[in-house]
């Protein structure tokens, strides 16, 4: 019978360069600053049918977004590439918090990396039923998304309005006493307004960003390409958009000591290290591992190589460190 080698084994491998890499986030320990992203790792064991990829390589993993009750998704076509990106409006198809909780993450092995909850919800009262059925879960932080249309108040999204924001974190942190994470939507007027109302409202850390709203066309049929006519846009076309929120949102969220996963588009080590200059405690990976999951790897062992060259002793020390003329509120307008 052949030995395993337990260094060699993906199942033990944690990334190369450790204590370079760690980072505190919201009191939780993170191997490597890297985040896989909700919705693009399943409930957290889909790649691990990979060979050779490792949940060790990233220092969490965001469980698809859960509602209170089952949801079957939208209609087909859920998703669509797009030049440099993709498309999707997959309608939060889940199993429900009741079986997330119960059924799913006594499966997870929680030696190998955190594990964050999604919880989204139609209504306030949803999301607090979600946060409180996590709250009693050993989930290690909890992740709100408020990109979820308001059901009561006619499908405006939660997150594109500050007092909406703020009413749902508040209602969320009341329930539990986990970290908790808000995920803001870049489809709002000033995203540093909702930064602050959301810090206000007690949350731990924020999630920057969430998918910019677009669609396609299939001009044969004249019908948009997405069953739900809008998807949420995902990829590397969203990057410099993503970055320049990341930006706007650390110089609200750095006096009050609220991290920040800088998230859109990643898909190398230098777009990684821009989006930590840029203030982001740790960095999100999503639509990238659909083409490609060892990207993780690629990733760590980039930002290792650019810390020893420049002599930094942890990736924390890169947070934030963009040097500006001025504040992104004083700059004028391009064009
Ligand atoms: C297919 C798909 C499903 C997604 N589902 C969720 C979700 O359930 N909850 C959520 O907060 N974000 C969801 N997202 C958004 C991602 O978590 C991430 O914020 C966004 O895609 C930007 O990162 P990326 O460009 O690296 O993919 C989804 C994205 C994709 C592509």
């Amino acid at each position: 019978m052949a030995t395993v080698d337990p260094v060699a084994s993906p199942k033990t491998a944690t990334p190369k360069d450790a204590g370079l890499l760690e980072v505190n986030f919201c009191g939780l320990k993170f191997a490597s600053p890297i985040v896989l992203l909700s919705g693009c790792v399943g409930f957290g064991e889909e790649y691990t049918r990979i060979e050779g990829f490792s949940n060790r390589e990233a220092g969490a993993i965001v469980l698809k977004g859960t509602t209170g009750r089952a949801r079957l998704g939208n209609p087909p076509h859920r998703v669509y590439e797009t030049p440099a990106g993709m498309l999707n409006a997959i309608g939060l198809q889940n199993p429900g918090a009741g079986y997330v909780v119960d059924e799913i993450l006594p499966t997870l092995d929680f030696t190998e990396t955190r594990f964050i909850a999604n919880v989204s919800g139609s209504t306030i009262e949803e999301y607090v039923e979600v946060t409180r059925r996590f709250d009693q879960s050993p989930i290690d932080a909890i992740e709100i998304n408020i990109s979820c249309p308001n059901v009561k108040e006619g499908g405006v999204a939660f997150g594109n309005y500050p007092d909406m924001s703020a009413q749902v974190v508040s209602a969320c942190r009341a329930v539990t006493r986990k970290p908790l994470i808000t995920k803001l939507s870049p489809n709002q007027t000033d995203i540093r307004e909702n930064a602050r109302r959301c810090i206000e409202a007690g949350t731990d850390g924020l999630a920057v960003i969430n998918t910019v709203m677009g669609m396609a066309i299939d001009v044969e049929s004249r019908r948009p390409v997405i069953g739900n006519i809008q998807g949420g846009l995902s990829g590397p076309a969203i990057k410099p958009i993503a970055l320049l929120k990341v930006h706007q949102v650390y110089e609200v969220a750095r006096a009050h000591r609220i991290p920040i996963i800088g998230q859109g588009g990643i898909t190398t080590a230098t777009d990684a290290l821009e989006f930590l200059i840029a203030g982001a405690s740790a960095v999100g990976i999503g639509t990238a591992l659909f083409y490609d999951p060892m990207v993780c790897v690629k990733v760590n062992e980039g930002i290792a190589e650019y810390l020893k060259a420049h002599r930094l002793a942890n990736v924390s020390e890169l947070t934030g460190t963009l040097t500006t003329a001025r504040a992104t509120e004083n700059c004028a307008v391009s064009g």
